[in-house]
C-alpha cells in the first residue's frame, strides 16, 4: 500500500484507524473523507479535523461526503462512541479545528484521486458506505482504478451488533453496502475478524502518561471497553476499524473470494450480510472476504502503528 484515501464517521475506531495510518512511514494518506453514522457528517468532518490538527496533521485534506443514507433513516452510534461521536476525555484534549474540510464533496474528492494515483491508492470505508457507493454510480470503472477497496462491515458467520443479524456499518446505509459488494468488488472486513482481535486492557497501559497523545489513545480504548456492543472479554476494547487498517498495513487476516449479498428488503435482517459459504447460489465470487485473524499479529500491528506517531 502505498497511497491511502479513507472514508471514517469518527468514531473512536475510526480515530484510531487514523491514527494508525499517519503512524505507519511506508504510507502516504491522501485525505479522509467523512461520512454520517457513528454521529452526523458535521460531526464526523469536525471530529477528523481536530483529530488530524491535534497530531499537526493539518496539511491532509479533509472532504465532507453524505449527511443520509439512500434509503434507510439514520441510525447513529452515540451510544458507543460518545455525544458527538467522541467520549468527553477525548473531546477535550483535541483541539477546536481552525481548519475547514475542502470544498471538493468526498465522492468528486474520491474519484480525483482515484484518477491521479490509479492503482497506488487504496480506500479503506470504515463508515457507512454511502459516499463509495456514489462514487461507484458516478464511475463506474472506479473499482478497477484503484488497488483496492476495503469496507469495515459485515457479520459474516457470527452475528450482528446493531441488531441480532446486521453490522452497523451496513445496517446504517444497506442500499449502499449492497452497491458496493455488487459492484465494486471490496475486501469486506466483517465483525468475525474485528471481534475477536479487540484489544486487551494492557493495551491502555503502553499509552498511558505518555503525554497528550498516549493519554487519547488510552482513553478511546477505555471508553470502548465498556461499550455495550458485542462484550467478548472483560474490559476489552473492540475496535473493528483499527483492524481493518491492520490488514491495510499488515498481514495478520487470512481472505477468501466469495459470493455475498447484503438485505435490502427492510426487515428484521435489513443490512446483514449473506455469506454464500458453500456456493449453494452457484454464483461467481463477487468480493474478498476476510474469515480467520492472527489475532496476537493485528493486536501488535494496530498497537505499533499507533506508536509510530509521537503525538503532542
Ligand atoms: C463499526 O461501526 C461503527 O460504530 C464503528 O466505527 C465501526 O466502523 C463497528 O460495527
Ligand atoms: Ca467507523
Amino acid at each position: 500500500v502505498e497511497k491511502l484515501l479513507l472514508d471514517v464517521d469518527p468514531g473512536i475506531d475510526d480515530a484510531l484507524a487514523i491514527l494508525m495510518a499517519l503512524g505507519n512511514d511506508d504510507v502516504e494518506v491522501v485525505g479522509l473523507t467523512t461520512v454520517m453514522g457513528n454521529t452526523t457528517v458535521e460531526n464526523t468532518t469536525t471530529n477528523a479535523l481536530a483529530l488530524l490538527e491535534f497530531v499537526d496533521r493539518a496539511d491532509v485534506p479533509v472532504a465532507q461526503g453524505a449527511g443520509r443514507p439512500f434509503a434507510d433513516e439514520l441510525v447513529m452510534a452515540e451510544y458507543v462512541h460518545g455525544p458527538g461521536g467522541m467520549p468527553e476525555t477525548v473531546r477535550e484534549a483535541l483541539p477546536d479545528p481552525t481548519t475547514e474540510p475542502i470544498e471538493a464533496h468526498a465522492v468528486e474528492f474520491i474519484l480525483e484521486q482515484a484518477r491521479e494515483h490509479g492503482d497506488d491508492l487504496t480506500i479503506a470505508a470504515v463508515g457507512p458506505q454511502t459516499n463509495i457507493a456514489l462514487a461507484v454510480a458516478r464511475d463506474p470503472t472506479l473499482p478497477d482504478r484503484v488497488a483496492d477497496i476495503y469496507q469495515m462491515g459485515g457479520a459474516l458467520k457470527t452475528t450482528g451488533n446493531v441488531t441480532p443479524q446486521a453490522s452497523f456499518n451496513f445496517y446504517v446505509d444497506a442500499a449502499a453496502a449492497a452497491r458496493v459488494v455488487q459492484d465494486a468488488w471490496p475486501t469486506v472486513v466483517g465483525l468475525d475478524v474485528t471481534e475477536p482481535a479487540y484489544l486487551p486492557p494492557a493495551a491502555q497501559e503502553r499509552f498511558r502518561g505518555r503525554g497528550a497523545y498516549g493519554d487519547v489513545i488510552a482513553d478511546i480504548l477505555a471508553y470502548k471497553a465498556q461499550g455495550p456492543d458485542g462484550v467478548v472479554a472483560e474490559d476489552g476494547s473492540i475496535t473493528s476499524d483499527a483492524v481493518v487498517l491492520a490488514g491495510v498495513l499488515g498481514d495478520p487476516l487470512t481472505y477468501e473470494d466469495a459470493y455475498v449479498e447484503i438485505d435490502t428488503t427492510g426487515g428484521p435482517s435489513n443490512g446483514a450480510t449473506i455469506y454464500d459459504e458453500h456456493g449453494v447460489y452457484e454464483e461467481a465470487p463477487n468480493c474478498t472476504v476476510a474469515l480467520d485473524v492472527d489475532i496476537e499479529r493485528c493486536r501488535e500491528v494496530i498497537l505499533s502503528n499507533l506508536e509510530g506517531l509521537a503525538g503532542p
